[in-house]
């Protein structure tokens, strides 16, 4: 999109980042340029580029292509200045966080529940290089400002929806407590994606995504990406020249091609989503939902404020009744529509057990801490007839 035309997400999904000239032609899709160097007529062109003097590409660590069409897409997205796609979700998360801390103190806040492997990146990784983390219920915001004011940290790590017990901070709130201690506000947006929330727009200064859930969606791309503001942009450029974490350009192509579908698939994934989640909350052997959209939900009030009208994202966790793991796996093992997997965001249904897989690397007293129970299960609901998603869990539950 050369021109700037106010356009809807479902618009910018489809054409931002494509539609380049390459030569006389316009591909209508970015092609995969797998080439790792790029050289010029001139060796001064190419010394002008190395230098970053003249926009262009050199190697493939440092930009490629097809990588920087999937960039420019996800700032078109998230409304950021600029993005950076990396090997995995994880690898982002590192980034943002190694950014926003590079010029603040080495201290972070860190909400008590998020992804398992998140929580083990700050105590596993950044800790034993001196980064120390403080975890606060960040939906608590007096909590979060005594936090804050004790800690004085460089960085505040939050989840939109929290994985896997579906919390929503006020991220808007939040920001405002960052931005008036100097801390960087990285969120965590996976599971609410763009289509229900933009951190940057509410002051956040990272927004980071594994794109390997709702953005690729079909579950054949690992990736990740940071979409950040003008202020640490080139900090994150620079630090990724030096590391190269960066996506390839096979899955960037993959990426952008499920992208163009993605916000119609979460819009139905949300819808389906909705569907389950009430009927779940009828039946005698499920002991408690956790779902967004319920009238009791802790934080109805600033899901109200920060998502569209309807759209509550498509996860839903859920407790059995007098369950373990051998019941757990019982119900599990008895699915036939739903996949039991790892992972999230697909077009297809997907069960996980938190306590054995996305949560497996948090200690059980930290877990205990973050409300995760050994009956909870999270569902990701995929885009299938949501009757057949229902029949399938019925039949599952009744063994
Ligand atoms: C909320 C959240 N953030 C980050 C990640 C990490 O993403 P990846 O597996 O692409 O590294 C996950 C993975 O499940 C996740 O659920």
């Amino acid at each position: 999109m050369e021109k700037e035309i106010a356009v809807k997400i479902h618009t910018k999904a489809v054409h931002a980042g494509d539609r380049k000239k390459a030569g006389a032609h316009i591909p209508v899709t970015t092609p995969i340029y797998a080439a790792t160097s790029f050289f010029y007529e001139s060796m001064e062109q190419l010394d002008r580029v190395f230098g970053q003097q003249e926009k262009g590409y050199s190697y493939a660590r440092y930009e490629n292509p097809t990588t920087a069409a999937l960039e420019e897409l996800m700032t078109v997205l998230e409304g950021g200045h600029g993005s950076l796609a990396c090997a995995s979700g994880m690898a982002a998360l590192q980034m943002a966080v190694v950014t926003a801390l590079a010029d603040r103190r080495k201290s972070v806040i860190a909400a008590n529940a998020m992804y398992g492997a998140t929580v083990s990146l700050l105590l596993n990784v950044l800790e034993p290089t001196g980064v120390e983390t403080r975890f606060v219920d960040v939906c608590d915001l007096d909590a979060l400002r005594a936090a804050v004011a004790e800690a004085k940290p460089g960085c505040i790590l939050i989840e939109s929806i929290s994985n896997p017990l579906l919390r929503v901070g006020a991220l808007d709130k939040i920001a405002e407590i960052a931005r008036a201690a100097g801390a960087a506000l990285v969120v965590d947006n996976t599971f609410a994606s763009p289509l229900l929330v933009r951190p940057l727009e509410l002051g956040a200064h990272f927004s980071v995504h594994s794109l390997t859930k709702y953005l690729s969606g079909h579950g054949d791309v690992l990736g990740g990406v940071v979409v950040t503001d003008a202020a640490h942009f080139d900090s994150l450029r620079n630090l990724s020249r030096a590391i190269g974490p960066v996506l390839g350009p096979f899955e960037s192509y993959l990426t952008m091609r499920g992208i163009k579908t993605f916000p119609l698939r979460m819009e139905r994934q949300c819808a389906n989503a909705c569907r389950v989640a009430s009927w779940l909350a009828t039946h005698p052997r499920v002991e408690r939902v956790y779902f967004p959209a319920t009238a009791d939900h802790p934080d109805a009030a600033t899901i109200r404020r920060l998502f569209p009208p309807n759209l509550y994202g498509a996860m839903v966790s859920f407790e059995l009744k007098d369950a373990g793991r051998e019941e757990i796996f019982r119900f599990m093992d008895a699915l036939e529509v739903v996949v039991r997997a790892t992972s999230l965001g697909d077009v297809h249904t997907m069960m996980l057990y938190p306590v054995m897989s996305s949560h497996r690397e948090v200690s059980p007293k930290h877990r205990e801490r973050m409300g995760i129970r050994d009956n909870l299960v999270r569902l990701s609901v995929g885009i299938e007839a949501p009757e057949d998603i229902i029949e399938d869990l019925d039949q599952a539950l009744a063994r």
